[in-house]
């Protein structure tokens, strides 16, 4: 299956922080895969914006590298990449001085018909000068666009300030704040499923779902970013964003149209009716050398870290749907796969007519993220052969590469949100009070913990985390899955 591609109008995509790692590995990339399937329309620029002095050949070639590290090869062919170098331009500029600004305004008033869009791909602290230089400069306009992401912030304290920051130059309809959780397919998949299905809609509550498990497991450690990690760990990483919009539209109510803010509005009322987090419903861990790899302390070469490398919580929605339903929610890195799904586990059926019914362990809508995106339903069916009625669960499996077909690729979180943005659709991003929601539920926990003064509990590296994690289902008569790719 072929999926169809709608040209975007002509954009002038402004990259601070161009030289960076997002830059190189995800947006450069990105952008490339969409010219290439002809989204992108001619007369559309990708501007450079950094302090680096450089003219726009030396930019140019920095951009050509990315691509042959991080786009798949029977994509590059020679005219493609000439194509796409060409619509690449530079513009040095000083984020948090004079320099450059005013080039960059006569760059972008060579085509004032296109989109503009800023994607600040630059450390959070040069988000407001960049912001402010853009509005004093006269270079945003009131249909521009401003592309953040995370850390949006540390706390609650500082996402308001940050988010305050933004709005003093931007409109909350101007600002795009990803999370690239929502742009991957199989989340966006979730919303289809859910809301254009009628199947599951009547089940979906706690009269028939009997728990929720969501687990966003990496193989990786932190190697590499220590720094950054340490000052952060599971909670702040993962679980104030990614995990919670994962929750969000798991346990939403059907928005009336798919519109931005009703999509939106329904996120934030879950956040809001999650109950506050009880010490007892949450599990940290950190890794610790498993072989040769190393341990977490290593890694971030703090032997006194308290930071977590893993996190499991079991979350409870006070609303009418949810009352009653745990959501277990894990993360970690060092786990034994790298594996994201969630499972909508259903109760079992009210009445028993066969014996083997109760050990069995129900029906499970599980939708897997990554690897191998796709549905799978586990049921029970009766066991082939005459020796009696024997139950085994079986898996209706819908895996969406080989449903799809070849040519049904996923594509990478990071085009779908840039077309996005240039589209002018707010969706699949972050509203403000969506974010300060998210870390008012996650502060208090994490300053609960800093102040019990305890240790993440050591997990081995490879494993799947803490074996209280297991014990924090367990309590409730419920197991996680196994972490298996
Ligand atoms: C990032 C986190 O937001 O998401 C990383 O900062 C994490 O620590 C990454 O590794 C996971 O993303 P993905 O798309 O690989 O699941």
């Amino acid at each position: 299956m072929v999926s169809t591609v709608i040209p975007v109008d002509p954009f002038d995509l402004v990259i601070f922080g161009a030289t960076g790692d997002l830059s190189r590995r995800k947006i450069l990339p990105s952008l490339f895969r969409r010219m290439a399937v002809h989204q992108t329309p001619s007369g559309s620029r990708i501007i450079g914006a950094a302090r680096s002095k450089m003219n726009r050949a030396e930019f140019r070639k920095l951009a050509r590298e990315p691509l042959a590290e991080f786009v798949e090869a029977k994509l590059l062919k020679p005219e493609l990449v000439e194509e796409f170098l060409n619509a690449v331009d530079y513009v040095a500029v000083d984020a948090a001085g004079d320099g450059g600004w005013a080039a960059l305004a006569r760059k972008l008033d060579e085509k004032p018909g296109n989109v503009r869009a800023f994607y600040l791909s630059v450390a959070p602290e040069l988000f407001g000068p960049i912001a402010g230089r853009l509005s004093s400069a006269g270079i945003a306009t009131p249909a521009s666009r401003i592309v953040v992401e995370k850390p949006l912030g540390h706390d609650l304290a500082s996402a308001r300030a940050l988010n305050a920051e933004l709005r003093k130059h931007f409109g909350e309809a101007q600002i795009y704040r990803i999370d690239h959780y929502l742009g991957k397919e199989t989340v966006q998949n979730l919303m289809a499923i859910r809301f254009a299905n009628a199947l599951f809609e009547p089940l979906w509550n706690s009269h028939y779902v009997e728990h929720v498990q969501i687990t966003v497991a990496e193989s990786i450690g932190v190697a590499g970013r220590g720094a950054y990690y340490d000052k952060s760990g599971a909670m702040r990483d993962m679980v104030q964003n990614h995990l919670m919009q994962l929750l969000c539209l798991t346990a939403m109510e059907p928005p009336s149209k798919f519109d931005p803010d009703a999509v939106r509005d329904e996120k934030v009322k879950v956040i809001r009716a999650l109950d506050p987090l009880k010490l007892s419903d949450t599990v940290r861990g950190q890794y610790r050398a498993n072989g040769k790899d190393g341990s977490y302390l290593e890694h971030v070469g703090d032997p006194a870290s308290r930071t977590e490398s893993f996190v499991a919580i079991r979350a409870h929605i006070a609303n009418w749907r949810w009352s009653g339903t745990p959501f277990y929610l894990r993360t970690g890195k060092k786990l034994s796969a790298r594996l994201s799904e969630i499972c909508v586990v259903f109760k079992h059926p009210p009445h028993t007519i066969f014996p083997q019914v109760d050990a069995l362990r129900g029906n499970a809508l599980i939708i897997r993220l990554q690897p191998n995106e796709g549905i799978t339903l586990r049921v029970a069916i009766k066991d082939p052969g005459p020796g009696g009625m024997r139950l085994v669960e079986v898996p209706l499996d819908m895996t969406f590469a080989s449903t799809l077909g070849p040519d049904g690729e996923m594509p990478e979180a990071y085009e779908r949100l840039i077309m996005d943005v240039i589209r002018g659709n707010q969706t699949l991003f972050m509203r403000g009070d969506e974010v300060e929601a998210a870390w008012e539920w996650t502060d208090p926990i994490i300053r609960a913990w800093t102040e019990a003064g305890s240790r993440p509990l050591p997990y081995d590296a490879g494993s799947a985390g803490p074996i209280d994690s297991y014990k924090l289902t367990g309590s409730d008569g419920h197991l996680w899955r196994e972490i298996a790719a």
